[in-house]
C-alpha cells in the first residue's frame, strides 16, 4: 500500500543508478541508497503491519529500531536501512500479499 513520504529525494547529479525490484514493481534507484532509501523514494513508507496491524515502517534509518523489516531476496528479517540496494536485488515489505500467510 503505497502512502504519501514526508521526505523530499535530493536532486544527484551523474549518480550511477541501478534496478531493484520492489513488490513486483522494476525500480530505478540511486546505487548509493540503501533499500529504506528506495522504499521511501518510492512510495512505500511503510513496509510491514505490527502484530495490531497498524502499518510500520523505516523510523530511526540507523539500525536501532528494526521497524524497516523487509524480505530480500527470498529471506526475511532484513533491516532495510542497514542494507545497501544491489542490482537485480528483489525487495518484499513485509506486509505484501506475497509475505502475509
Ligand atoms: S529504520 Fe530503524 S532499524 Fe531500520
Amino acid at each position: 500500500m503505497p502512502s504519501a513520504s514526508p521526505f523530499k529525494r535530493l536532486p544527484t547529479e551523474g549518480g550511477e543508478t541501478l534496478s531493484i525490484d520492489i513488490d513486483g514493481q522494476p525500480c530505478v534507484v540511486d546505487a548509493r541508497w540503501t533499500v529504506a532509501a528506495a522504499l521511501i523514494a518510492h512510495g512505500r513508507a511503510a513496509c510491514r503491519r505490527a502484530i495490531d496491524g497498524q502499518p510500520r515502517g523505516p523510523f530511526c534509518l540507523s539500525g536501532v529500531c528494526f521497524e524497516c523489516r523487509v524480505g530480500i531476496d527470498g529471506i526475511p528479517g532484513h533491516q532495510a536501512c542497514l542494507t545497501p540496494v544491489a542490482q537485480g536485488m528483489k525487495v518484499t515489505p513485509e506486509d505484501s500479499p506475497e509475505a502475509l500467510p
